[in-house]
């Protein structure tokens, strides 16, 4: 790392494989989609069998990021948080990835450590992401049961269901038996519940809307289309897999 008082040079130690293929879709925050699935894969630079020594017995961990799929690189003193309905509010009041340094933190929970990175779950990180630094949690020090969380604490959700059809079920049980992945139908409804549509995209359920009203999000080898039936239920239209097409 190259340091004078302001500016900085940093170098990834290592990147993430994830089960969201995109943005879209990725949850918000880590722990929202506890079967979510990614291994951070360490460079051999950093000597992996010898870092993560000692690790094994934390349950969870921080891991440090760069946003490398943002795409505006304008600041903005103030955000749209999707969850806000439209409202904004200051960048540092948010979790947003638009900030003036494209650094994410999320704490995620270690499922193994392999000898050339961590296996982890509950993630909000798009495939390729580069890591800074990961450190462990430590709930003693760092679970405060009694703190505040803003305008966050005003949120209201909705309770959602996802259907599925025969097909459609039938296509995802050759899907998990092929992939042998972990299970992919708890990770795709928990995925969906959240409801990653963009804001424009809200309100129509049941109506008539001048946008599109199916869409995808690519969890590993294949996309997941969807539609809002109405507020509270998911159809799962279709799935397509990369590999057989
Ligand atoms: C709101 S941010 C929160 C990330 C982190 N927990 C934090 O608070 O810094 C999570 C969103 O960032 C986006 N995202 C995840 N990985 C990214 C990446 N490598 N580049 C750009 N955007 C990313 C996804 O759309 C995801 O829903």
């Amino acid at each position: 790392m190259t340091l004078d008082s302001h500016n900085f040079s940093m170098k990834a130690i290592g990147f993430v494989e994830s089960c969201y293929l995109d943005r879209f879709g990725t949850p918000r925050q880590p722990g929202l989609v506890k079967s979510s699935w990614g291994k951070i894969h360490l460079q051999k630079e950093w000597h992996p069998q010898q870092s993560l020594e000692g690790l094994s017995g934390f349950s969870h961990l921080w891991v440090i990021f760069v946003f490398h799929q943002n795409t505006n690189s304008r600041f903005h003193a103030k955000v749209h948080p999707p969850r806000l309905g439209g409202a904004n509010m200051g960048v540092f009041a948010t979790r947003s990835p638009h900030r003036p340094n494209s650094i994410g933190l999320s704490l995620v929970k270690i499922e193994s450590i392999e000898s050339d990175g961590v296996v982890v779950s509950g993630i909000d990180l798009v495939n390729g992401t580069p890591v800074l630094d990961i450190k462990p949690y430590l709930p003693e020090i760092e679970a405060i049961p009694e703190a505040k969380a803003g305008w966050s604490e005003q949120l209201v959700k909705t309770k959602i269901t996802v259907l599925w059809s025969h097909e459609q079920l039938e296509f995802l049980a050759k899907w998990q038996s092929e992939s042998g992945r972990i299970h992919l139908r708890q990770l795709i409804e928990e995925t969906l519940i959240l409801d990653p549509r963009p804001l424009i995209y809200r309100g129509y359920e049941g109506k008539a809307s001048p946008y599109r009203e199916t869409h995808a999000v690519r969890i590993f080898d294949g996309d997941v289309h969807f539609s809002f039936i109405d507020n509270e239920r998911i159809q799962i239209i279709d799935i397509s897999r990369h590999t057989l097409e």
